[in-house]
């Protein structure tokens, strides 16, 4: 099989590749992806060393650029992780978020009925459900919530999800979409938020956590969110979409708690800051239908997950003081200011 991973210059993308490339020596993988803010060459170097590896420069929103690769590439698979993907960058920039999220998904649709792939994979966010309430623990996401968005990064999401959907419908293109939750682990960008407090921790720089730290979000091991796509795109029914959790729901203070306890630091570094403009309040996931359909189940701890994470950052500073030259340093004042 050849597959097309857009977007594995990032954080999960990457992850996807090594997973993928672990587990199927004799498949091919051509990683597209336009080396955005996050989007890392020293996040990929480390897969030069496959002979059954590619990697190519190039935009998703460009539409010749995308033709002409799917004619002369031919792909069996295309897995469409490139996206804008930070909701505080929506806030204020929606048009990148419509273009890559929205055109950019068009195009690799059009790209992939035109080219006849065998399945067109969308990696979808739980964000399109909308919030949940806090004193209700009993609500889940299940994959016939309604879509009912928060942020220009959701809306942009949920529409490129509608546009997936739609090509199966009318044009009978085999896809997928799966809808995990938030994921953690090593090579992601310090501007979420485990790897920013991870980092800023190492430094003893004040954490900012918005509102009043209550919010629930449910973390998944990145690991465990590249092993769902894998059994969804080689078990899974097309036309479907599959919600995908880590069953492990925390309040953003525990989690940051969590942090400072791996890392011996005081709980005086944290700082309560400006809540986010549309702030969802809680995510958490019913993943029944993957799991009874095709036997998907997440296999790592939070425990355990964000021990290896805090011991990732630690042993890759080299990475981290690359991936934060540059731009970093100037959003980070110009969000936080602290
Ligand atoms: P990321 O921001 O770390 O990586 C995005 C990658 O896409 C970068 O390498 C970037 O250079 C590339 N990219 C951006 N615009 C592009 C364009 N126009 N053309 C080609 N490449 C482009 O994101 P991530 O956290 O790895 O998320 C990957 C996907 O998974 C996204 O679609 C996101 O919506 C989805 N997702 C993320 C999470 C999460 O918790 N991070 C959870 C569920 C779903
Ligand atoms: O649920 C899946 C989504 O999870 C993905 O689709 C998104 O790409 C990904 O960014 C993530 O979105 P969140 O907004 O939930 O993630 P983030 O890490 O930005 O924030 C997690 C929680 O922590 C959220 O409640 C906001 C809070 N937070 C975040 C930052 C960056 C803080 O309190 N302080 C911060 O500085």
């Amino acid at each position: 099989m050849k597959y097309l991973v857009t977007g594995g210059a990032g954080f999960i993308g990457s992850n996807f590749i090594q997973y993928m490339m672990d587990k199927y020596p004799e498949d091919e993988f051509i990683n597209l992806d336009a080396l955005t803010y996050a989007g890392h060459t020293n996040t990929i170097e480390r897969f030069n060393e496959y002979c059954n590896y590619r990697f190519v420069k190039g935009d998703i929103t460009n539409r010749q650029f995308v033709m002409e690769l799917f004619s002369k590439e031919k792909f069996d698979v295309v897995v469409n992780f490139a996206a804008e993907s930070h909701v505080d960058r929506s806030i204020n920039d929606t048009s990148a978020f419509v273009l890559t999220n929205v055109l950019g998904t068009t195009n690799l649709l059009d790209a992939s009925k035109k080219y006849e792939v065998e399945r067109y994979h969308q990696v979808g966010t739980d964000e399109v459900y909308g919030e949940l309430p806090l004193d209700r623990p009993d609500l889940l996401f299940s994959e016939k919530t309604p879509i009912h968005t928060s942020s220009s990064y959701s809306s942009s999401k949920a529409s490129a999800d509608l546009f997936v959907l739609s090509y199966y419908r009318t044009h009978g293109l085999p896809v997928t979409i799966s809808r995990c939750s938030n994921n953690y682990g090593p090579y992601q960008y310090p501007e979420k938020l485990i790897p920013l407090m991870i980092c800023r921790a190492i430094k003893d720089i004040k954490l900012p956590v918005y509102g009043n730290g209550l919010n629930v979000r449910d973390w998944i091991f990145v690991e465990d969110h590249c092993s769902a796509i894998d059994t969804i795109i080689h078990k899974g029914k097309v036309g479907e979409v599959y919600n995908v959790g880590g069953q492990s729901e925390r309040t953003n203070l525990q989690v940051v708690n969590t942090i400072l306890e791996k890392l011996h630091k005081s709980k005086e570094l944290i700082s309560f800051v400006a809540d986010r403009p549309g702030h969802d309040k809680r995510y958490a996931i019913d993943f029944s239908k993957i799991k009874s359909e095709l036997g998907w189940a997440p296999s790592m701890s939070f425990e355990d997950g964000i021990a290896k994470t805090v011991g990732w950052y630690i042993d890759n500073e080299l990475w981290l003081n690359e991936v934060t030259a540059g731009g970093y340093q100037e959003y980070i004042s110009k969000m936080y200011g602290i």
